[in-house]
C-alpha cells in the first residue's frame, strides 16, 4: 500500500531510475520497498517510529532504513527525497539534512499534500538549493524538485532549538525544543495545568509522550530520585528531551515507542498530556488506547494523570477502564484526570 504523496512520487519515478536514494522522513507505507525496482541502494529515516516499525521489516543488503533525528553516517546520495512534514517548522531542518547528505548537483525531490503547507516549499529549502520547480501534480499532492547548489555542511542541532525558562516552586529549569515539536518555545496551556497540580509521586514512573520533556524536567526537579520512562513516537521530540534534560543535569531514559508497545514492565505512576493529533487530523484513538494500556502497565495503587482538552469524552473511557474519575483541576479549557489505581 502506498500513500498519496508516494503514488506521486511513483509516478515520476524516472526521475530516481538507478540513482543511489535517501528518503527523509518516509511514511507508514512500503515506498522505500517499491523503490528498490527503480534504484541500486535506498536508505530511508523516519522521524515517526511508527513509520520506522512500519517499513522496517523489509530492511535487507539494498534497503537501509532508520530512525531518528539523522542518519547515523555521513553517506552521499545521488537524490534526496523528503517527505514534507506535518510540521512545517521542520522542513527547513529536513532540506538542510537533504543538503549535507545530497553529492554534488545532486536532485532534491518534495512531495506532500496540497493542504499541508508544501506550496511554501520555495520559501524553506534556503540556500543549498535551486528555485524548487513544480513537477507534477496528482491525487491532491504535489511533487517538486530542486538541485544542490555547491556543497552543504552537517546542520547543528544548536541552530534548531529553542529554549524557555520555566519558573517551578524547586527553582527555575530550562526547556529545549527542536523545530516541529509541540508547545515550541513556550509552556503548553495543558501542560501548565498540570505542572500547577502535579501530584507527589515516587518510584519508577512513565511519562508518556514527553515531548520536549517539560513534564519529566518538573517532576525530577520535585523528586529528583524518580526513575523516570520518558517515552515519544517522534524523533525530534525525544532529542528534545534528551536535550532538556541535559541542560538541568538530570538523567532518564528516553525512548521511541509507539503507543506502549515498546514500554516494559511495571509503574508506581503513569502521567501524561496525552496526543490528540494523528498527522494532520485530530484524533482520540490514541488516547483511548493509552487509558487502557497504561492502567494494565501500572502498579495496584499506582498513580496516574493525565491532562486534556475537557472538550475531548475522556471520562467515559476513564470510568470504563478504572471504573471512577476524579477531576483534579479544570479551567475553562482543559482538566486533570487523576486516579489512582486499584
Ligand atoms: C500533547 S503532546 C505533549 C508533549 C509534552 N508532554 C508536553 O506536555 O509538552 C503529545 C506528545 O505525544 C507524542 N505522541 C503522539 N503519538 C504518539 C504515540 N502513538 N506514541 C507515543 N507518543 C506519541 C507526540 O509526539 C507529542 O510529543
Amino acid at each position: 500500500m502506498l500513500t498519496n504523496p508516494s503514488q506521486l512520487l511513483i509516478r515520476n519515478s524516472e526521475l530516481l531510475e538507478n540513482q543511489r536514494v535517501l528518503v527523509v522522513n518516509f511514511e507508514s507505507d512500503t515506498l522505500c520497498k517499491t523503490l528498490l525496482e527503480h534504484c541500486p541502494e535506498v536508505s530511508g529515516l523516519a522521524l515517526d517510529f511508527n513509520h520506522f516499525l512500519h517499513q522496517n521489516a523489509a530492511t535487507n543488503s539494498k534497503l537501509k532504513l532508520h530512525f531518528g533525528h539523522e542518519l547515523q553516517t555521513d553517506d552521499k546520495f545521488d537524490a534526496v527525497v523528503v517527505y514534507f512534514p506535518k510540521a512545517k517548522a521542520l522542513a527547513p531542518y529536513l532540506f538542510a539534512l537533504a543538503a549535507w547528505h545530497l553529492a554534488p548537483e545532486g536532485l532534491l525531490l518534495v512531495v506532500g499534500e496540497n493542504k499541508g503547507g508544501i506550496k511554501s516549499v520555495d520559501k524553506l529549502t534556503g540556500a543549498h538549493f535551486s528555485k524548487p520547480v513544480k513537477r507534477d501534480n496528482a491525487r491532491h499532492c504535489l511533487l517538486y524538485t530542486a538541485v544542490l547548489l555547491g556543497e552543504a555542511t552537517k546542520p547543528k542541532v544548536d541552530d534548531f532549538v529553542s529554549q524557555y525558562q520555566l519558573s517551578l516552586p524547586g527553582g527555575d529549569v530550562t526547556i529545549c525544543n527542536m523545530v516541529g515539536v509541540f508547545s515550541d518555545k513556550r509552556l503548553d496551556e495543558g501542560t501548565a495545568l498540570l505542572l500547577d497540580n502535579l501530584p507527589a509521586l515516587s518510584g519508577r514512573v512513565l511519562d508518556f509522550g514527553c515531548g520536549a520533556g517539560v513534564i519529566a524536567i518538573a517532576l525530577l526537579k520535585a523528586n529528583p530520585a524518580l526513575q523516570l520512562d520518558c517515552v515519544d513516537i517522534n524523533a525530534m521530540a525525544l532529542l528534545s528531551c534528551e536535550l532538556s534534560l541535559k541542560a538541568n543535569g538530570m538523567n532518564a531514559r528516553v525512548y521511541a515507542s509507539d503507543g506502549l508497545a515498546q514500554v516494559d514492565g511495571q509503574f508506581d505512576a503513569v502521567i501524561s498530556n496525552p496526543p490528540f493529533h494523528d498527522g494532520l487530523s485530530s484524533t482520540t484513538d490514541i488516547a483511548t488506547r493509552f487509558v487502557a494500556d497504561s492502567k494494565a502497565q501500572l502498579k495496584p495503587h499506582g498513580d496516574w494523570c493525565i491532562v486534556a482538552n475537557r472538550h475531548l469524552p475522556y471520562s467515559d473511557t476513564i470510568a470504563k477502564v478504572f471504573g471512577k474519575v476524579h477531576t483534579q483541576a479544570e479551567n475553562n479549557k482543559y482538566k486533570v484526570y487523576y486516579n489512582k489505581n486499584s
